[in-house]
């Protein structure tokens, strides 16, 4: 029989990674358009032996019982708000993702997180693919780096990884992904680049044990431009987001340690400051004795978290009245208002309605519906919310109340505040408004 050897082309998306036998303008996957780049060669992983042809090894099988605990052991990073988003520090041969836009302060924050290291006592590699080294030098002077940072402009990650396996150096930053390169003919900051080259890093950091961290780009949209697959490589991602002309750093995947955590830090001429009282920072701006405008007492990761949810209904020029959801899950906003208008009758045909998190805050927390419901309520009645009010609670389809995770936690936050009337799902022994449905909410804050 005769063999027949196809060299295929295939094309992967620049954007998410997706691959494809032919050639598309528009990558069916993230929509990206004129994102699909030919490759030649077998992608990474698909060229391997297929087992045939080669002395089959034995596999080696193991039962929980045999297997031994290793605790995973932290270096503390430092700086507290960045442990809380990473489960309590570094990890030996871990590898995270910081990912954020262009000029969140991705570099500023690892400079300084690269002299927490250094004041520990662990030698430093910072890997400058941005910028020149004399820019870095300022930048680092500026912020009072340690002198002993060590840097390279190398951006090859095979001499890279070959650096790693002989210096062995216990905390390097790779700043960022987009410079580097994994063989000769590519160019930076395209999928196949991007992506090899993180896969020989992870590999040597791996095998020396160090902690690598990857700076990533992100665009406007939020896509990780590019390193999309780089996220599936790497035990942790954080996000560097600006909110309420704040940073906030997030877990979006941890597989050390919870995910949803967030720390909140201040950009200032020293550099990134970690913000003290979040709740308070988040309200500052926060208008006074308006309609439309509710508090509530979110969980963020393990943190509780004071935020305001505004609302607004306006008369619509429309035939089907517009619904505008930012920051929070539009589908759950959208059933609050059935609520609202089935359950008490609250008129809402012919207004459009837009919600949001106040700052530019996502909330995933569902025990934000009840500041949704509220919010909405107050802007069509045109009733502000008294003062000093603050509330929770996960609506039902029925109006009732639902109760919320740490709700115990959310009314101690609320009592460090200005909003110490905290109205909520009951729980025994607490001193707060408990009410078991919407109905019962709206009476007892407008009473
Ligand atoms: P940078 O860390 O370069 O952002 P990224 O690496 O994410 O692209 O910082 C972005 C901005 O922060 C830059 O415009 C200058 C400003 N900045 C400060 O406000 N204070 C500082 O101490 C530093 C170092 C930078
Ligand atoms: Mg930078």
């Amino acid at each position: 029989m005769l063999e027949v050897a196809k060299i295929s082309t295939t094309y992967t998306c620049n954007e998410c990674g997706t691959q494809s036998p032919v050639k598309m303008g528009k990558c069916p996957r993230c929509g990206a358009w004129g994102s699909m780049e030919a490759q030649s060669a077998p992608t990474a992983g698909a060229g391997r032996a297929t087992g045939r042809g080669r002395g089959a090894a034995p596999v080696v099988v193991e039962t929980l019982s045999s297997l031994e605990l290793t605790a995973t052991e932290r270096i503390p990073s430092g700086i507290g708000e960045v442990d809380r988003v990473l489960g309590g520090g570094w990890v030996a041969g871990g590898v995270t993702l910081l990912a954020g836009e262009p000029g969140i302060g991705k570099s500023t924050l690892l400079l300084q997180l690269a002299h927490e290291m250094l004041a520990q006592g662990h030698t430093t590699l910072y890997v400058a693919g941005e910028e020149s080294l004399s820019q870095v030098k300022l930048r680092a002077e500026r912020l009072g780096v340690a002198a002993q940072l060590e840097l390279t402009r190398e951006t090859d990650a095979r001499n890279l990884a070959e650096h790693f396996r002989s210096a062995r150096p216990p905390f390097v930053i790779v700043d960022s992904v987009q410079t580097l390169i994994a063989d000769d003919d590519g160019t930076p900051g395209t999928v196949t680049q991007v992506r090899d080259g993180t896969a020989l890093l992870t590999q040597a950091a791996k095998e020396v044990g160090s902690a690598l961290v990857l700076i990533g780009h992100v665009t406007k949209q939020g896509q990780v431009a590019g390193p999309k697959v780089v996220e599936h490589m790497v035990d942790a991602t954080l996000a560097l987001e600006s909110a309420s002309g704040f940073r906030v750093l997030r877990t979006m995947k941890n597989r050390f340690g919870p995910a949803g955590e967030m720390g909140v830090f201040e950009m200032t001429t020293s550099g990134m400051r970690p913000v003290a009282n979040p709740s308070e920072a988040f309200l500052a701006e926060r208008p006074r004795g308006v309609a439309g405008s509710a508090i509530v007492a979110a969980l963020e990761g393990q943190r509780p978290l004071l935020l305001e949810v505004q609302a607004l209904a306006a008369k619509s020029p429309y035939a089907s009245p517009r619904r505008t959801v930012q920051g929070l899950d539009s589908r759950r906003v959208d059933v609050v208002l059935a609520v609202l208008e089935r359950r008490l009758e609250l008129p809402l045909t012919g207004l459009d309605v837009y919600v949001n998190v106040a700052g530019g805050l996502r909330l995933t927390d569902p025990g934000t519906d009840l500041a949704v419901a509220l919010a909405v309520y107050s802007a069509v009645t045109n009733r502000p919310l008294p003062e000093g009010t603050a509330v929770v609670g996960e609506v039902g389809l029925a109006g009732e109340l639902r109760s919320v995770a740490q709700l115990e936690r959310r009314i101690q936050e609320a009592g460090r505040t200005e909003f110490p009337r905290l109205v909520g799902p009951p729980l025994a022994g607490s001193r707060h408004v408990g009410v078991r449905t919407l109905a019962e909410a709206i009476g007892v804050v407008w009473a």
